[in-house]
């Protein structure tokens, strides 16, 4: 079924007013955004609208309860200038896996293809075309139900916002292994998209910010000893020609990085392990000069080389070059940007 979106534009567009040489990151809103009603056990009234405040009652669950989960997409444009996205679906999978570990409603995948496909129509002159550029897309959903109780809410948006991102700085990065505070536990919302989990780690990152470093690199709560992920991206290693990330197991993010990475290590014929990974094993191959590369992936930056792990009194300092790193990030870049094949059958043209 395809879902009627009715679609109100603005007059006029502030497009003019961008730099698009000079994005400021995560502040730039596009005209418009998408919004549907979750109300009486159903998805209602699809509609894009000019992007504007909205109102929102003092008692809305989310604001108490946290009932709030997100997804991170880019949309980049290919060969022609037409716009593009990359394996959405999986976000639409995600954003539901999400929904159902925190008590909310699910988003019929056809909605939200819909919804971001004509989303990102309407938007397309907001794509930024230079080079690593991208018009960054945040679909998300919240608890609206004005309620005082501890129970699911029975009203919810669901709205996809956009906002141009420029060429992402391809700096190293530094992290810390914490060993105090925790992201996530078995049984808890690790691998939930939620917004709590974000919200429990600004401290730690903060904290490890003042010391110097970059993000927290996230161990496991019962022993702070397997790694689990990074900030906003997951990790890999490579280990004597081999590539290891951690498994997921309940409280690590599925990314749709990590996923599309392991795929493209794989066809270039290199050996993946997925498997609990500690974080005295990286010491100890460190020692053995067996450490050969290591870097994060998420949807904002596709790969973050590291430079180093700081944890407890030790730095595990990572080789100068990166040659399979460099390699990864450059193929995922051109297949978004159709500078390469693409032969997973990743992305998906806008239809609008
Ligand atoms: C906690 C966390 N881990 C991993 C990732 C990477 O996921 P993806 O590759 O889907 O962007 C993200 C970013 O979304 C994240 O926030």
């Amino acid at each position: 079924m395809a879902y009627a979106i009715t679609i109100n534009t603005t007059e006029k567009s502030k497009v003019d007013s961008l730099d698009f040489n000079n994005i400021p990151l995560g502040k730039t809103f596009t005209d418009h955004m998408f919004v549907c009603d979750y109300e009486n056990g159903e998805w209602t009234n699809p509609r894009i609208e000019p992007l504007e405040l909205i109102p929102t009652h003092p008692a809305a669950m989310a604001l108490h309860y946290g009932q709030a989960i997100f997804e991170g997409m880019k949309a980049t444009v290919g060969k022609d200038g037409s716009p593009l996205l990359f394996r959405p679906e999986q976000n639409a999978r995600r954003l539901n896996e999400s929904a159902v570990r925190m008590g909310m409603p699910t988003v019929p995948e056809e909605l939200f293809l819909e919804a971001l496909d004509k989303i990102v129509a309407t938007e397309k002159g907001w794509i930024p075309p230079q080079e690593g550029s991208a018009l960054y897309l945040r679909p998300f959903m919240y608890a609206d139900e004005p309620f005082i109780g501890m129970r699911a809410a029975t009203h919810y948006k669901f709205i996809v916002i956009c906002s141009p991102a420029g060429p992402f700085f391809t700096k190293k990065i530094r992290l810390y292994a914490e060993t105090e505070y925790i992201r996530a536990a078995h049984g808890g919302t690790g691998e939930a998209k939620a917004a709590g989990n974000y919200a429990a780690a600004i401290l730690p990152t903060e904290k490890a910010k003042a010391k110097g470093f970059d993000q927290v690199l996230w161990l496991d709560a019962n022993e702070f000893k397997y790694i689990q992920e990074v900030g906003t991206m997951n990790i890999f290693f490579k280990i004597d020609g081999k590539f290891i990330t951690p498994k997921t197991d309940g409280a690590i993010l599925k990314g749709i990085t990590r996923d599309s990475v392991i795929t493209l290590l794989k066809s270039k014929g290199f050996e993946v392990e997925e498997r609990p990974i500690t974080i005295d094993e990286i010491i100890q191959f460190s020692k053995e000069g067996k450490l050969e590369e290591a870097f994060g992936t998420g949807t904002a930056v596709a790969i973050a080389m590291i430079e180093s792990i700081g944890y407890k009194d030790i730095t595990i300092e990572l080789p100068e070059a990166n040659p399979v790193s460099q390699d990864v990030m450059q193929t995922i870049n051109e297949i978004k940007t159709q500078k390469q094949e693409d032969p997973f059958g990743w992305i998906v043209p806008v239809k609008g």
